[in-house]
């Protein structure tokens, strides 16, 4: 008899097919479910069609098929106390608890949290009554950046360059509510110019573990322009940031965080993922999320040496402390290739072709984000498509491996950045 271990993974995204790529390696992983995964996940494991956000459907799945560990992906869900009702019933489940997750899912709770802690964060005010807010931005000028408390997909912030555009922000969040409840509550904070710098951590709730430092590109147009998209392509590990810089991040903003949340009596068990900014002011934290990034997610699995699982039951079971975490030498990069329209509206059900091309390119691995498998063929089912990754010895060979496998893949509409890492190459020495 085998004693090898069931997991799930819950989420549909190209981060999810990371991570369960990354659990499939693992020697004690014996089933490997994803819910409700993706035309890639389907071939490391079963999909199950159940979406993130219907926890008791999720929960009473585990439970039935004996999971004997929960990986979570997406924030709305965790949001939702996925976790709480996991644990509820004896399934050992990674990511924060629906306390815990207030620190993504409520930004004005994350700024007072950033202020009471010490964190260093961008100058603000929080809102719950509309002619208040639009009486202290007439106080204000541009830039100045507007933000829903709530989640919204990703779309609740605007930063805006002139008052107008201010001005509808606000009336289009909290008049309109355009985000529903997400909206009750705004955020009225400084603008803050600078590089990006997403910053990911393991921890058990009172240890921790940080990542290489890695960037997303957020914008979907080259040198950063246009409507903000979930990201567009991430590199890991930055190349200007120095060791010096690592251990301001983690005195400032890591250890205060998981300190104060453990203080608040909701210790953080999971994977935190600050957002930050190199300000001219100094670094300064956009926000935190209570999960990990995608597409950083699909960088970072090409990276981490050490076995996921061992991982992600050390930060369940508080035993981080006695795992050695390892990261490979050198670079990874994700470029993501997505549907025309996108952000916006888009198309869906494009036949996508040469993945298997991409991946004879050594060093290539393509995840899958939209897509889903009708018969034999793959077709496009999202925004964003694929997630194409590559590592090398450098920035720039896993960027050129990346690229030229990107070559090889078509789908009707696909567009793609095309200067990935390119601001990051310019620093190299
Ligand atoms: P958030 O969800 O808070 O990370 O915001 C999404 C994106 O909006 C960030 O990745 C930044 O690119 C941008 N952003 C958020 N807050 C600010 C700010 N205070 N100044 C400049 N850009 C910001
Ligand atoms: N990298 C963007 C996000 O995961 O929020």
């Amino acid at each position: 008899m085998s004693s090898g271990k069931t997991i799930l993974v819950v989420g549909s995204g190209g981060r999810e097919h990371a991570l369960a790529w990354k659990l499939a390696q693992s020697l004690r992983v014996e089933k490997l479910y994803i819910a409700p995964g993706n035309g890639g996940t389907k071939l490391l494991g079963e999909n199950v069609p159940i979406v993130a956000t219907y926890i008791e459907k999720l929960t009473a799945f585990a439970v039935e098929r004996r999971v004997d560990c929960v990986v979570v992906g997406p924030d709305d869900a965790l949001a939702l106390g996925l976790i709480d009702v996991l644990r509820a019933k004896g399934i050992p489940a990674f990511g924060p608890t629906k306390a815990a997750a207030e620190i993504e899912a409520s930004k004005v709770f994350s700024k007072q949290f950033m202020a009471e802690a010490g964190i260093p964060t961008a100058e603000f005010k929080t809102f719950s009554d509309y002619e208040a807010a639009k009486k202290y931005l007439a106080s204000r000028s541009a830039p100045i950046v507007v933000k829903a408390s709530g989640l919204a997909l990703g779309k609740g912030v605007f930063v805006c360059e002139t008052m107008s555009e201010a001005e509808e922000a606000l009336q289009r969040i909290m008049a309109e509510k355009m985000f529903g409840a997400a909206g009750a509550e705004v955020v009225i904070e400084e603008y803050l110019d600078g590089q990006e710098i997403s910053l990911h951590v393991f921890s058990d709730g009172v240890s921790y573990s940080l990542f290489p430092t890695a960037q997303d590109h957020k914008p979907i147009g080259e040198n950063d322009t246009g409507s903000n998209t979930g990201g567009m392509g991430t590199i890991a590990p930055l190349p200007w940031v120095t060791a010096e810089m690592l251990v301001e991040f983690e005195k400032r903003i890591v250890a205060p965080a998981l300190i104060g949340m453990k203080a608040k009596g909701y210790p953080f068990a999971g994977c935190l993922y600050p957002g930050l900014k190199m300000s001219s002011g100094g670094v300064k934290t956009l926000e935190f999320n209570a999960r990990f990034g995608d597409p950083e997610t699909q960088s970072y699995m090409r990276l981490l040496k050490t076995d996921l699982l061992d991982i992600v039951e050390a930060c369940i079971e508080g035993t981080l402390e006695n795992v050695n975490i390892e990261w490979n030498p050198g670079f990874a990069c994700c470029v993501i290739l997505c549907s025309k329209g996108y952000p916006g509206s888009y198309e869906k059900g494009k036949e996508i072709t040469g993945i298997e091309e991409a991946e004879k390119i050594p060093g290539v691995v393509v995840f899958h984000a939209g897509t889903k498998l009708e018969g034999e063929k793959l077709v496009t089912s999202g925004g964003r498509v694929l997630g194409v990754t590559a590592i090398g010895k450098t920035l720039k060979e896993a960027l050129d491996k990346a690229y030229q496998a990107v070559g090889k893949i078509h789908f009707e509409g696909m567009y793609y950045r095309k200067d990935i890492g390119a601001k990051s190459l310019r620093y190299r020495p």
